[in-house]
């Protein structure tokens, strides 16, 4: 056999290894040139399936088919985000910060599985200046192409060989004003807060930054003894030495990379014991700046008649903790960092309100809606907003703050009349995707009636737990639970580029 190379094109590389090779896509405009000595140099581009020409390779170190070298998964909207080719099982992320310097050392081991055959690893990361790279013990050659960096193996990997890469990286996040459009780690007066969502990680460590690919983390940040650090999951472990502590915190669930909550300031721990949910047991820690735990009283109750609504509602809460992160962090911005969401201590400021019911729903929700259901590409975004928004609505109608039928018609009358579909909204975080999503599903509602509406979300939540869906996912499921075509109802609602109707569809429930 010989080897061949192919340069991976994003989402084909990703599947049986039928690769398709089409350099023009739009799919995968970050794609590597084979430029290894081992490996023939390009053919012209073939249009179909590659047959393996026999070429004599000089050294051949394994013998393989096909060498890929991806540093995308071909997300439409971020296209050079994650890599195909590779499934990261564990993140072991050690961090050592000063936040008065705003220095930040990341030392990374990534451990995985090769899913096609090749000869290189990348991972996004857009910032950091690589200090030193290693895979499975041996140094390696790591070059910074755009934002990736890329680990230059010397053999061939084969389908189903493991790796472990060890990065180790310096950053220095920003002074100044504290939050613009981009995700990532801001400072604050006393710390550290960072909002990751969609591709804030990878500005910090290096990452296979996409949803598509989850996996398991531990976090080991060493901080200043006077601060405490915050990730997600359990607290494992606190090691305090000399005026330097390492905080261990351990997410056992697998959690896609933008999920990452990262905190560093003077906090307190507010453990509320147990709840009991329909999908067990579930324990609530909070945590929230020091000095502010009075302020935090009624969010601990509105939190369990929360969990106890949606858990009934959704279908079983999909892990074994969650509590609420209160951050001196941006104002009116919340995020639905996998178990511990975080608020911002100018919202969550002991008051309870409209905004206070709203944001407690909405990232509770989304532990369903975005961090157990994950969006299969950043396109599909309303899946995690839409649902969010939705159900803040709902919670509003069972406390009696206002109707269903109210928020929902005060959703439609919001709508722009551009920035569509809501397949693809111009906007990743506008109008369309929160209150355009949450109309399409009160009219997907209305649609197909009550019983089998709250069937589809909780069939949604069981058939991609810890994994990610599609748009035309959703379509699929819908019409397997209503037994209905909604061929025409996606098109209007949910495809069009022109946005949804004026009016809802008449209910077909009887009594609403
Ligand atoms: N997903 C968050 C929420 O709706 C919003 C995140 C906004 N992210 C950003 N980079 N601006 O709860
Ligand atoms: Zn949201």
């Amino acid at each position: 056999m010989a080897i061949f190379t192919v340069v991976c094109v994003a989402a084909a590389c990703a599947g049986d290894g039928d690769a398709v090779i089409t350099p023009e896509s739009t799919l995968a405009p970050d794609i590597t040139s084979p430029t290894s000595a081992t490996t023939p140099a390009p053919t012209p581009a073939p249009t179909t399936t590659p047959a393996t020409t026999p070429t004599t390779p000089e050294t051949p170190t394994t013998e393989v088919d096909e060498v890929f070298r991806s540093t995308s998964v071909g997300d439409p909207r971020y296209p050079t985000l994650g890599t195909a080719g590779i499934d990261v099982e564990h993140y072991d992320v050690a961090l050592d910060i000063d936040p008065t310097s705003g220095r930040l050392d990341a030392t990374v081991r990534i451990s995985g599985t090769f899913t096609v055959a090749t000869d290189q690893l990348s991972f996004d990361l857009d910032g950091p200046t690589v200090r030193t790279a290693s895979v499975d013990g041996d140094e390696v050659d790591a070059t910074v192409e755009g934002r990736d960096v890329v680990l230059h193996l010397d053999d061939v990997r084969d389908v189903g060989d493991g790796f472990v890469a060890e990065i180790a990286v310096t950053s220095r996040v920003e002074d100044g004003p504290s939050f613009g459009p981009d995700a990532g780690v801001f400072v604050s007066d006393d710390g550290l807060w960072s909002v990751n969502e969609p591709d804030g990680v990878s500005t910090w460590m290096p990452v296979n930054d996409h949803p598509t690919d989850k996996a398991t983390w531990t976090f080991d940040i060493t901080v200043p003894t006077d601060v405490e650090a915050v990730a997600n999951g359990e607290l494992d472990d606190i090691t305090v030495s000399g005026d330097s502590t390492t905080w261990t915190w351990r997410q056992d669930d697998p959690m896609a990379s933008y999920l990452v909550l990262l905190l560093v300031d003077d906090y307190e721990f507010v453990d509320d014991g147990e709840i009991e949910l329909s999908s067990g047991t579930v324990s609530l820690h909070h945590v929230v700046l020091d000095g502010r735990r009075d302020d935090l009283e009624p969010y601990i109750d509105v939190t369990r008649r929360q969990l106890e609504f949606f858990d009934e509602l959704f279908g079983p809460y999909p892990f074994d903790r969650y509590g609420l992160a209160i951050a001196d962090s941006q104002p009116g911005l919340a995020m639905e960092t996998q178990g511990l969401p975080l608020f911002s201590v100018a919202d969550l400021d002991g008051s309870l309100g409209p905004l206070q019911h709203l944001l407690l729903a909405h990232e509770l929700a989304h532990q369903w809606f975005g961090d157990a259901v994950s969006p299969a590409t950043w396109d599909d975004i309303w899946l995690n907003e839409g649902f969010a928004t939705y159900a803040q609505m709902l919670w509003f109608d069972e406390i009696g703050m206002s109707t269903i039928e109210r928020e929902a018609e005060l959703a439609l009358r919001s709508l722009p009349d551009d920035g569509w579909p809501l397949s693809a909204p111009t906007e990743l975080f506008g109008t369309v995707s929160y209150n355009g999503g949450a109309a399409a599903l009160h009219a997907l509602r209305l649609t197909i009636g009550d019983d089998d509406f709250f069937a589809l979300l909780r069939r949604w939540v069981v058939d991609h737990d810890e994994g990610t869906a599609t748009t035309a996912e959703f379509e699929r499921v819908a019409e397997e639970v209503s037994g209905r075509d909604l061929g025409d109802f996606f098109d209007e609602w949910v495809d069009s580029p022109d946005g949804p109707p004026d009016e809802y569809p008449a209910s077909a429930t009887e009594d609403g």
